[in-house]
């Protein structure tokens, strides 16, 4: 079989299931890609996790494991791959290597950051500790490594309540995400206190979108993520992380319903719900679609763009990762 033929035989599958979201001329470049990825990866004994947002040929072409931040650390924790290769952003891929020192864990495209993570420092979480003697950190997932070494414990935005819960105590400071810090503040009497974090994506919503939204589609049901400002929280049928939101429309089948996130987490779920009708005003994240099938490829080839960190900062930033781990979901 020439080589065409056999791509166009093992990629076909993969093409059936989400020939609805990627038109058939755009799954020509991909489909190459996703046959030496697929077959790379086995013969390097390589895991490829991708998060909820990544683009659906990504996401059901080529990961291994797909879900929101706290799976995926918990995924990288427990894997038997040598490789890790991250489809997510920078923090994502950090914290993959705190919970698998001894793997390469590689991340296709070293710039993909996050707003919220570059929002704070490990000196700026050093002079909050000297304002608030005594008072324990919890520090949102989306952070680097640097902040994670000085918290106490992490979070992410499906166990954030949880979290501040379990440290039985009547303050916390809460970092980097004002708006999650406003949500978790509204689930809990712990007294929370913030950081001027935000997500470049979700805090473009508002709520009189949302509710323009549901005058025009009655019956509609609105899912948002915690990072959302509170008005659009407020206006919304149910918040969760990326893959509580995933759950929900895959739980209550419902008629119609619009996903207050990242764009490609719809197309990727209107895949596995095709009764369900996506409503999609969304907001791209940039860093996310910095990755790509070519540079994946070329990631794995040539096992580039490794996420290296010093013994030190590995070891403080852990424990906080796994404290939360523990906790869990
Ligand atoms: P989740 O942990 O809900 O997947 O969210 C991560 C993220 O970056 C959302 O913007
Ligand atoms: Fe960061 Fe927002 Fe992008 Fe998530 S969506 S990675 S929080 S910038």
């Amino acid at each position: 079989m020439d080589i065409s033929a056999e791509i166009k035989k093992v990629t076909d599958p993969i093409y059936q299931k989400i020939s609805s979201t990627v038109p058939e001329i755009e799954w020509a470049t991909y489909a190459p890609y996703i046959y030496k990825i697929n077959r790379l990866k086995k013969e390097k004994n390589a895991v490829i996790l991708a998060h909820n947002y990544q683009t659906p040929e990504i996401y059901h072409g080529i990961s291994d494991f797909s879900a929101d931040s706290l799976a995926l650390a918990i995924e990288a924790s427990k894997t038997k791959a040598d490789i890790i290769i991250m489809c997510g952003v920078h923090f994502m891929a950090e914290t993959a290597k705190l919970m698998s020192p001894n793997k390469k864990v590689l991340l296709p495209d070293m710039s993909a950051g996050c707003s919220l993570s570059s929002s704070i420092t490990g000196e700026d979480v050093r002079n909050l500790k000297k304002q608030y003697p005594g008072v324990p950190v919890v520090s949102y997932v989306n952070t680097s490594a640097d902040v994670k070494a000085e918290t106490d414990v992490c979070c992410t935005s499906a166990n954030a309540v949880k979290i501040v819960n379990s440290l039985k105590v009547k303050k916390v400071i809460f970092l980097p995400d004002d708006y999650l810090a406003k949500y978790v503040a509204s689930q809990t009497d712990v007294e929370i206190i913030s950081w001027k974090g935000t997500c470049e994506v979700h805090e473009q919503f508002n709520d009189e979108e949302i509710n323009e939204i549901r005058k025009n589609n009655p019956g509609i049901k609105i899912i948002a993520h915690p990072e959302c400002p509170p008005d659009v929280i407020k206006a919304s049928d149910f918040t969760g992380s990326t893959s509580g939101m995933i759950k929900y429309v895959k739980d209550k089948q419902p008629e119609k319903v619009m996903m207050v996130t990242e764009c490609s987490m719809s197309d990727n779920v209107q895949i596995d719900n095709p009764k369900v009708k996506f409503i999609r005003p969304c907001n791209l994240c940039p860093h996310m679609k910095k990755i790509t099938l070519p540079k994946i490829l070329d990631c794995l080839e040539n096992e580039t763009n490794e996420i290296v960190m010093d013994d030190i900062t590995i070891k403080k930033a852990r424990n906080s990762v796994e404290r939360m781990v523990k906790i869990g979901r």
